[in-house]
């Protein structure tokens, strides 16, 4: 048998109704929207799990993963399908005004006692969640600290793992200013060839693993919340629930900010002032000059 004849044998068919099916899957567990386009993608993703898992046909393959007892394929499916591109400082500019614009101001506050909370809603590997930790320990003096938390959650449980594990190269660290690499940033003689988040700021963040198209077991209110390049894979309806959702769990005066390619649209820009690039900010009382809010689009 020739070579071509072997790979011909081998290769999962994949036609359209095939990829239908499987996108409605993604929209309807995770909300995820899969453009026709996505195809080849997809295709090329999950025929590997499918080999790995011995299955010969994505009908089969569907099947299996809507068996209760198969959620961990649930869970590959979920990673084969999303992407966790991130890094540390990504659009730097947002770590400027939540330390300008959202955190200094609230130090007085914080001295006295107030809570402050921020959350990264798809968080991927982390570096975004140490991000923001290093800002607020660089924003707020140790009175200010006494009750800061940062929530960071992501609907994949192998990569909030990596990002509670707090350990990177030596390269994916290089963004990280140096003033805040020399204070937070460590080798680790037991991860040689990496370097370990400091103990401060993983005491600060709680990782977890959360669907965001799902109920949320928390209440907020957040005085920041970052969700970037994540919407971005959801269809419109999907996000402006989403952005709604966010709305209601900031603080009036409470910061939203997304990814570069982002933009909030639907019920929630009634609420939002704009506050930067891709950040706005929840409109503390119903009286903010019309000209200053949002527009819809
Ligand atoms: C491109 S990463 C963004 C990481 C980071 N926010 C940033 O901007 O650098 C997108 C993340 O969204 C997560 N994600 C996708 N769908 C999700 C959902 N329904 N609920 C929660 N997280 C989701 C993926 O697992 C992935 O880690």
């Amino acid at each position: 048998m020739s070579l071509q004849h072997i790979s011909a044998a081998k290769a999962i068919p994949f036609s359209d109704a095939d990829f239908d099916a499987l996108a409605q899957l993604a929209r309807r567990e995770f909300g995820l929207s899969l453009a026709p386009s996505k195809k080849p993608l997809v295709y090329s993703r999950l025929s590997r799990r499918l080999k790995d898992r011995a299955v010969d046909s994505f009908p089969a393959y569907l099947d299996l993963v809507s068996r209760p007892e198969e959620s961990n394929e649930k869970q590959e499916l979920i990673s084969a399908l999303t992407t966790n591109v991130t890094s540390f400082f990504r659009e730097e500019h947002h770590f400027k005004t939540l330390k300008a614009d959202c955190l200094s101001p609230l130090q007085d506050a914080a001295e006295r006692g107030r809570r402050i909370r921020l959350w990264s809603a798809g968080c991927s590997s982390g570096q975004e969640a140490y991000c923001m930790a290093m800002t607020a320990l660089d924003s707020l003096p140790p009175p200010a600290r006494q009750d800061l938390r940062i929530l960071a959650t992501d609907i994949d449980p192998q990569i909030i793992q990596k990002a509670r594990n707090g350990l990177y190269s030596a390269e994916e660290v290089q963004s990280v200013p140096a003033a805040y690499a020399s204070k937070w940033v460590q080798t680790d003689a037991a991860h040689p060839g990496q370097v370990s988040m400091h103990k401060d700021l993983r005491d600060l963040i709680a990782f977890g693993e959360l669907n965001l198209i799902a109920a949320w077991p928390f209440q907020g209110p957040f005085d920041a919340i970052f969700c970037r390049n994540v919407a971005i894979y959801f269809d419109q309806e999907t996000q402006q629930t989403l952005w709604q959702r966010f709305c209601d769990m900031l603080h009036p005066g409470g910061f939203l900010f997304i990814g570069h390619s982002e933009r909030v649209s639907g019920s929630a820009l009634s609420q939002l002032e704009a506050a930067g690039v891709t950040s706005y900010r929840k409109i503390a009382h119903s009286r903010l000059p019309t000209d200053r809010r949002v527009k819809w689009d």
